[in-house]
């Protein structure tokens, strides 16, 4: 019956570990939910009354295929502000959420076996997009000891005559890890060597820590520019996940395909989400540094707390929500655990905390922990991580 596109997808692995989740919080278990890709905080006020607005006024009508002309103004003005990078009207486009724009720009530039280079721990949505559009994805792997993040060299070690694009997750979900800028024109100089384009994921640009300074790969050197589609969006640093509200930037060519494309699917995002995102992208900013506080504390003690417990490696992320042990060495034969999600399903049985087993970033030998939760919950966490790992 199915299409065979669809048996060469896979559903979330996460899901074996929230199914199992769900089912133990609806018979009354305390669960402690750290595998969540959503911050806990509230969409802020003004953009909750924007979009209130908009539906007293009468904003519930097809808009263009690329969005409004007033938010794509805003989007352009905020590159500008952010990023130092012009973008006409014409080299924007808005998608219900940045999955959808990546998904588009994917469908956009991707032909049947097309290789398309991205690292692991990934997204992992990516390998599936790419699989949907019939390319071939070629992962490099990273880990702790290099910090998530790969040489100019190791990029150019994996093209071939195939390559077609590479996609680059910065920050990174799941490890939080973050190119600084000298890092990411070595890769620049190689994807302009190699004719290449890049998908550039920076979905939680506003959410990096202490001294870290984000810069967009198309604005690198200025040679990049055309070469690169940036996606972003407003989930991740408005707390508005449920708006579903993304965007594209880039060459007008590609943007108009992934126009194309989005005309016959979704049409455009939701008409109120984009009156509630001009006044997210254009109003007061005030909230976005209230999170960051509160998520840098809750990185530091989380960090502090893992690295303190004996045969656990982590790298301090630098942005995202996310930290991404390594637990190879709580691997234990006795309690049958020997990979990652021996031990995600280990912790929720005996400890009740959730987390995601790195197999499901195509990296084994991690889990990934999400401190998008309150300090009273990760103290907690700490403290039942401890006791669970006595028996050990
Ligand atoms: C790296 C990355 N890219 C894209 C997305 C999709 O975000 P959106 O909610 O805007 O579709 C997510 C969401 O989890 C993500 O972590």
């Amino acid at each position: 019956m199915l299409a065979d596109r669809v048996k060469k997808i896979v559903t979330s692995a996460t899901m074996q570990v929230s199914e199992q989740a769900k089912k133990l919080k609806a018979e009354g278990a305390d669960v402690i939910n750290l595998s969540v890709g959503e911050l806990d905080f509230p969409t802020p006020d003004n953009i909750k009354e924007a979009g209130k607005k908009g539906i007293d006024a009468n904003k519930t009508r097809y808009t263009v295929t690329p969005g409004t002309l007033e938010l794509r103004n805003a989007i352009a003005s905020k590159f500008k502000r952010d990023n130092n990078l012009d973008y006409s009207v014409n080299e924007i486009t808005v998608a219900s959420g940045a999955k959808q724009s990546l998904f588009n720009a994917i469908m956009a530039l991707v032909n049947p076996g097309d290789e398309v280079i991205f690292s692991s721990p990934y997204w992992v949505s990516y390998p599936e997009m790419v699989s949907l559009a019939e390319g071939k994805s070629v992962i490099i792997e990273t880990n702790t000891e290099d910090g998530f993040r790969i040489s100019g060299k190791k990029l150019e070690d994996a093209i071939t005559d195939k390559t077609k694009l590479f996609i680059l997750c910065n920050p990174s979900n799941p490890t939080g890890a973050a190119y600084n800028k000298d890092e990411l024109e070595e890769l620049a100089e190689v994807i302009i060597k190699h004719d290449l384009y890049v998908l550039s994921d920076e979905i939680y640009e506003k959410l990096v820590y202490d001294d870290f300074k984000f810069y967009s790969f198309a604005q690198i050197i200025p040679e990049i520019k055309d070469r690169v589609l940036i996606v972003n969006g407003l989930s991740k640093s408005y707390s508005m996940t449920g708006w579903r509200l993304g965007y594209a930037a880039g060459d007008q060519k590609i943007i108009a395909a992934m126009n194309k494309i989005q005309s016959h699917t979704t049409s455009h995002a939701s008409s109120i989400s984009q009156e509630a995102a001009v006044e997210a992208l254009n109003g007061p900013q005030i909230m976005l540094e209230k999170m960051l506080s509160e998520l840098i504390e809750r990185r530091n003690y989380l960090y502090n707390e893992l690295i303190s417990i004996s045969g656990i490696k982590c790298h301090k992320s630098e942005g995202a929500f996310y930290l991404f042990p390594k637990i190879t060495s709580l691997y234990n034969k006795q309690l049958k655990i020997d990979s990652s999600l021996d031990l995600a399903m280990y912790l929720l049985k005996e400890a009740l905390i959730a987390v995601v087993p790195g197999s499901a970033f195509g990296a084994e030998g991690y889990i990934r922990i999400s401190y998008a939760t309150s300090m009273d919950n990760l103290k907690e966490t700490i403290y039942r991580l401890k006791k669970t790992l006595k028996k050990f």
